[in-house]
């Protein structure tokens, strides 16, 4: 862990032939134009660690627009900009993205009496970050490629696996970072330095995290809840007096420990039976972390976050209906596949998984078990159509009748076509004309 070194064969190792050929187009590019190119950030970290991330961010000693603009003339692909800031975004064909930052002298100029400090732009662009780990960079021009800059210890942080801040006013800057430290510290099992220790427990008795706007605490809180293990993080949370920023009355107890363990089991769950669903799995944990507070807490967390009116209708009926069937609807009987399907039928799949982690007992979890598996699949084979060509005039009782068909197929009394028709035969002669057969529109 050399101030300086080259780390051209973890690059070589770690990373997919085509993007080392892209790292070195850059630099390639940045030569001709004049400039330098360099990989920075998240990026180069998990490659020191030897995580996979192909998210990568570049920063070039010049003029990023004019940089982006010709790479992706060369190649043909997609670039955007933004003047105001000086950065583009190339936009690969595969839609991976690659953010490009212009790190220019003029913009950090000092007066001329000073002494001339060894200060490149490089450097500059490096110290606005939030953690010494997330301050590497990796030269990419010719001749230098593989070159790893260390300006402030990155190399030694990672070793030692500490989280630590630059300076001491940078989570007053962005408290976002206070939230980001927890992050990444869970991440890689880092500790959080003491010194850093001691700002963050100080910015947050200062409050510097009520400031924080509700969109950007709540996506803060998202990326935490999207961790592969949450639970960590969000206990840690708790360790740092967090919480009240969002209601006084979250109380991190172990009855709500388990419960996100049992939340992180019915996710996983979900992910391997059903591989190409989506789940918002920060939805998810959203509803077990507020499952203990009462209405009006949940409305001042939500406000607090700026949840859409949408969103917190959505998650005060997720509370009563989830309640009202766990404690009231499954104790209650034994109950056909149809009544589970018409009882689960209106909650999205994130609410069904929380309801299972919140279930007590085997049957809920079983029927919520079937109804994924099985019954939100099943449909009945005659539709609107059919019953249209069956003569059968049309009104609300296409809808009644198709239920009806629906249910029966759910609890297995039809399973065919064929079976269906006679159903509706022996259930609805009056609508085909009285006693006889019902005509099969299709034979
Ligand atoms: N950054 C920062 N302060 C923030 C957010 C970001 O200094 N509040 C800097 C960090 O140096 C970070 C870089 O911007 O490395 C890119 O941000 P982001 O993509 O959020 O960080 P990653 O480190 O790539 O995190 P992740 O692995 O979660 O994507």
């Amino acid at each position: 862990w050399s101030k300086r070194k080259n780390v051209v064969a973890v690059i070589m190792e770690q990373l997919p032939r085509e993007i080392v050929q892209t790292l070195k187009d850059f630099g390639k590019l940045a030569k001709d134009l004049g400039m330098k190119a360099y990989a920075v950030g998240g990026f180069v970290r998990d490659l020191l660690l030897r995580r996979s991330n192909l998210d990568i961010d570049i920063v070039v000693e010049g003029d990023g627009i004019e940089f982006a603009r010709t790479y992706a003339r060369e190649h043909g692909i997609r670039c955007r900009f933004h003047k105001k800031f000086n950065t583009a975004v190339l936009i690969f064909p595969d839609d991976r993205r690659v953010d490009v930052a212009s790190a220019r002298f003029e913009y950090y100029q000092y007066p001329a009496a000073l002494p001339i400090v060894e200060f490149s732009s490089l450097k500059m662009d490096l110290y606005r970050r939030d953690f010494t780990i997330n301050t590497l960079a990796l030269a990419l021009n010719p001749g230098e490629f593989g070159q790893l800059i260390d300006f402030f210890g990155g190399q030694r942080d990672l070793k030692d696996k500490t989280i630590r801040v630059l300076h001491n006013l940078s989570l007053v800057e962005d408290p976002t970072r206070i939230l980001r430290a927890i992050r990444f510290e869970q991440r890689f099992g880092f500790r959080i330095g003491k010194q850093t220790v001691a700002l963050i427990r100080n910015a947050v008795r200062m409050g510097l995290l009520q400031k924080l706007g509700g969109r950007r605490l709540l996506h803060e809180i998202q990326l935490i809840m999207v961790e592969d293990d949450p639970l960590p993080p969000l206990r840690r949370m708790n360790e740092f007096a967090v919480w009240p920023v969002l209601s006084a009355n979250i109380l991190f107890d172990q009855k709500l420990e388990d419960l996100f363990v049992r939340l992180r089991e019915v996710v996983s769950w979900h992910r391997l039976s059903f591989l190409d669903e989506p789940l918002e799995r920060w939805w998810v944990y959203m509803l077990g972390l507020f499952s203990g507070l009462a209405a009006a807490d949940v409305e001042d967390a939500c406000g607090r976050l700026q949840f859409t009116a949408g969103q917190r209708e959505r998650i005060a009926w997720a509370y009563r209906t989830v309640s009202g069937l766990l404690w009231g609807f499954f104790p209650a009987a034994e109950h056909k596949p149809s009544a589970i399907f018409r009882a689960l039928q209106p909650f999205k799949p994130e609410e069904l998984v929380f309801m299972m982690a919140k279930a007590q007992d085997e049957t809920p979890r079983r029927a919520v078990s079937h109804y994924f598996h099985r019954y939100r699949h099943v449909s009945t084979e005659l539709k609107g159509r059919d019953l249209k060509e069956m003569g059968v005039p049309p009104g609300p009782i296409y809808r009644v009748i198709l239920d009806e068909l629906l249910d029966a197929r759910l609890n297995g009394e039809v399973k065919d076509r064929q079976e269906e028709l006679a159903y509706l035969r022996e259930r609805h002669a009056e609508l085909f004309g009285g006693e006889g057969e019902v005509p099969d529109p299709a034979s």
